[in-house]
């Protein structure tokens, strides 16, 4: 049906270009790390380099027109309870290259800005579809099939997403990724680092619930190099 590119990758508004580390803000983010300052230290580190949200990317409107498209690409795709890789619970995805011309301005913003004019993006748009009671365990993406940048953008529902370390579960970072925000994770936070979106039960951020409804990314990632 479509190419599987992107599950072996799980496997193992208009801002400017020169904005872009402006947008690095720590106030969506939450640090743990067992009261080891150096550890403390290291992960504020890797997410102020490595981490990018920017509120607001798009309108409802634009969401609105982004979700017409896709609920025509999910037509008659069931969710999935039982990934191959267990790396995702509650779930539907596809591939997807063709897009309205409002649509595709939007993915050329977020080209410009996350790929700092890269040419080196993988062209088809990867949409995932998790359901309110989906999650998104701990994992990498292959680094044999995606590069160090991967932009998410973040419809229908806020979430929160935790960066982890393996072997050392005391240290992991949450961020809270409100509905219409793009976010952005780089080099060592992609490659070192795991990355889940928590399942509504879990779904916390500095002791408020942060309710996690159906939620629907669009992810952009690069080739690797
Ligand atoms: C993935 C993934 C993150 C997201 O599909 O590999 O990590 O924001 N998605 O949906
Ligand atoms: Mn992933």
């Amino acid at each position: 049906m479509f190419s599987t590119a992107f599950k072996l990758c799980r496997k193992s508004n208009n801002q400017t270009v020169g904005l872009i580390r402006r947008y690095s803000s720590l106030s969506n983010v939450s640090i743990f790390n067992n009261e080891n300052a150096e550890r403390g230290d290291y992960l504020k580190n890797v997410v102020e380099q490595d981490f990018t949200l920017i509120e607001n990317f798009i309108t409802e409107k634009e969401e609105d027109d982004l979700m017409k498209e896709i609920e025509k690409a999910f037509r008659r795709t069931r969710y999935q309870y039982d990934h191959w890789d267990g790396a995702i619970h509650g779930f539907r995805e596809t591939e997807k290259s063709n897009w309205n011309t409002e649509n595709m301005k939007i993915f050329e913003n977020i080209k410009n800005i996350a790929f700092d004019m890269d040419n080196d993006i993988i062209p088809t748009t990867h949409v995932l579809d998790l359901a309110e009671d989906g999650l998104i365990k701990p994992h990498v993406d292959s680094i044999k099939f995606c590069g160090n940048k991967i932009a998410g953008l973040n419809l229908l529902s806020d979430a929160i997403m935790r960066y982890g370390i393996e072997k050392e579960p005391e240290s992991y970072i949450d961020v809270y990724l409100p509905r219409f925000s793009l976010y952005i994770m780089r080099d060592a936070l992609r490659f070192d680092f795991t990355h889940e979106v928590l399942a509504n039960k879990d779904s916390y951020f500095q002791g408020k619930h942060i309710q996690k409804n159906r939620r629907v990314s669009i992810l952009h990632r690069n080739e690797p190099s």
